[in-house]
């Protein structure tokens, strides 16, 4: 059974006197529990619109998407709550699910530490640089313990030596039967990944790495 699966997605923007911008031409996408899946494709193809939609934040112009309920979302932008700091970023999926707060917070600090930002802990995003807060970002994520994890871009903004960490990080997931779709420029991520699909022309095609 697969744990995320579409059907014929298809995605176009409307803006008033312009002619409809067709992104999304019928992708279909079928991955399984603990699969990782590396998503290439130039600017614009429509990689990020595609992530939203197998995330639910965006509806499909029509298509199906069957998804698990727990979702860990890491964007390209990252969209971290300005105002609360790095562990309360990472501890606010467990705040919306009103977990034990306790265990969520241990959870939280071990992550925190993973992606390197301990004595970063009680800073503001604000604080810190882009490739800290997309660690933040994915530290978010993972708190949940999420059945599927959809990251932009996870390591765009980081160093060579920070970008390996953060790729073990995700690629280790596999082993909790955590199934990972990530979009990335970078063929060193898709090589970690068992299955690389290329965005073109609205549609996704196997890109065999070798
Ligand atoms: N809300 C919107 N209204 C109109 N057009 C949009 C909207 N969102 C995205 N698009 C268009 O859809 C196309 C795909 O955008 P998307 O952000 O998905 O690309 P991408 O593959 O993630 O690119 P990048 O690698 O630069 O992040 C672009 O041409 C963009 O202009
Ligand atoms: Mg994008």
């Amino acid at each position: 059974m697969p744990v995320l699966e579409t059907s014929a997605v298809r995605k176009s923007f409307s803006i008033p006197g312009q002619p409809p911008v067709e992104v999304l031409k019928g992708v279909d996408l079928a991955v399984s529990a603990g699969e990782r899946v590396a998503i290439l494709g130039r600017s614009g193809a429509g990689k990020s619109t595609l992530l939203h939609i197998l995330g639910g934040l965006l509806k499909p112009t029509s298509g199906r998407v069957i998804r698990p309920r727990d979702i860990g979302l890491v964007f390209q932008s990252y969209h971290l709550m300005p105002e609360l700091t790095v562990l309360e970023n990472v501890l606010l999926p467990a705040m919306a699910r009103r977990c034990d707060m306790a265990a969520a917070t241990r959870r939280a600090r071990e992550l925190v530490d993973a992606v390197g930002l301990s004595a970063r802990a009680a800073h503001l995003p604000s604080e810190l640089s882009g490739g800290e807060r997309q660690r933040v970002a994915l530290a978010r994520a993972l708190e949940t313990g999420p059945k599927l994890v959809l990251a932009d871009e996870p390591t765009g903004n980081l160093d060579a030596m920070t970008g390996a960490g953060i790729l073990e990080m995700l690629t280790g997931l596999s082993k909790g039967e955590t199934a990972l779709v990530m979009v990335t420029h970078s063929l060193d991520a898709a090589a970690v990944c068992d299955r690389t699909l290329s965005l073109e022309d609205g549609v996704l095609r196997e890109r065999p790495l070798a």
